[in-house]
């Protein structure tokens, strides 16, 4: 470690829990969930706010982790990719993401998933028009767009809200 580097102590809440800890003042939220706390489910990959693959919830709103230093995200409350299954088994949205074949490479997709729940946690019954724009800022290479919207609208169906 350099010793010339500034650390902050911060407090975030993450998917639930706690958690104090020691930050460099010049590292993002998405370094210090990826290395301070082994939740490697945020994707790096672009690193400049384009392809949304390291897309989380802080305070209700979706934003790319790689666009946040750490020390703003003190006192906030975040929920990540990990924080949506519970006791081990996917969510509903994560197991439709699985049965439309939304899922090719899988790299986009903990930040379409990230996204789409804000999304129907905002807005239980999307359109197609709806879910276009919810997961606009999340780009994937593999074109499964279709099966990503489709995955998405039934979630929103089966759910019954
Ligand atoms: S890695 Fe953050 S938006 Fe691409
Ligand atoms: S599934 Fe490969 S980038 Fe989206």
């Amino acid at each position: 470690m350099n010793d010339d580097v500034q650390r902050l102590p911060i407090s975030v809440t993450v998917n639930g829990d706690e958690r104090v800890l020691e930050v460099a003042v010049h590292h993002t939220l998405l370094d210090v969930l990826r290395d301070d706390l082994a939740l490697t489910g945020s994707k790096e990959c672009c690193l400049v706010g384009e392809c949304g693959a390291c897309t989380v919830i802080l305070d209700g709103r979706t934003v790319d982790a790689c666009l946040v230093l750490a020390v703003e995200a003190d006192g906030t409350s975040l929920t990540t990719i990990e924080g949506l299954a519970s006791e081990g088994r996917l969510s509903p949205l994560q197991a439709a993401f699985l049965d439309h074949g939304g899922v090719q490479c899988g790299f986009c997709i903990p930040g379409q998933v990230v996204s789409a729940h804000a999304l129907l946690q905002d807005n239980p019954h999307p359109t197609r028009a709806d879910v276009d724009e919810g997961i606009a800022g999340n780009l994937c290479r593999c074109g499964c767009y279709e099966q990503i919207t489709e995955a998405i609208l039934r979630t929103a169906e089966a759910s019954g809200r």
